[in-house]
């Protein structure tokens, strides 16, 4: 008898997991495709490399003023940022806090240090800087560990 509750209780769990699906998933969105020069240029104009630096994009770094930190963008990584993950960055970026730069203070009391560009950045800007953040990561496959027979 306790063996069959059990079995309905995984049931239940695993079929309300499956249908986790509501108004706030993300599933059918989807960006056309923006222009990774357009978007560069949108990058500088709005000063986002005020925080961030570009890996790899030298010419782009220097040009900055004064910097008010330098949080990395771009460079390899082991898994692809989807267009989800980079717009929420963007228009949302106290959601998820990258844990990766824990070495500079990037939050105050839960909220990103990111600024709010909601209100100034057009749609256009956000799917050129969308494609050219793209861009700018390179995907190298993950090396698997041998461990050796002890
Ligand atoms: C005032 C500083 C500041 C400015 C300006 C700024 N950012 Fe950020 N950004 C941050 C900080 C701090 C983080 C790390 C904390 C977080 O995840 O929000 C971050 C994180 C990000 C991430 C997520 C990186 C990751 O590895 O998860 C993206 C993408 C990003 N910013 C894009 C932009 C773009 C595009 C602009 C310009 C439109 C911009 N940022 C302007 C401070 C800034």
């Amino acid at each position: 008898m306790k063996k069959n509750i059990l079995f309905v209780c995984i049931f239940v769990m695993l079929s309300l997991t499956a249908c986790d699906i509501g108004p706030k998933s993300s599933r059918g969105f989807s960006l056309p495709d923006g222009d990774v020069i357009e978007g560069q240029q949108t990058f500088v104009k709005l000063r986002c490399n005020d925080c961030h630096i570009i890996k790899g994009l030298d010419d782009l770094n220097e040009k900055r003023g004064e910097p008010i930190m330098t949080v990395p963008l771009g460079g390899k990584t082991t898994r692809v940022f989807t267009y989800g993950e980079l717009v929420t960055s963007i228009i949302n970026p106290s959601h998820k806090i990258s844990q990766k730069y824990l070495a500079t203070p990037v939050e105050e009391n839960g909220q990103s240090k990111m600024r709010n560009y909601n209100e100034l950045m057009t749609v256009e800007e956000l799917i050129d800087i969308v494609a050219f953040l793209q861009d700018q990561y390179e995907l190298e496959p993950v090396s698997r560990t041998y461990y050796t027979v002890y």
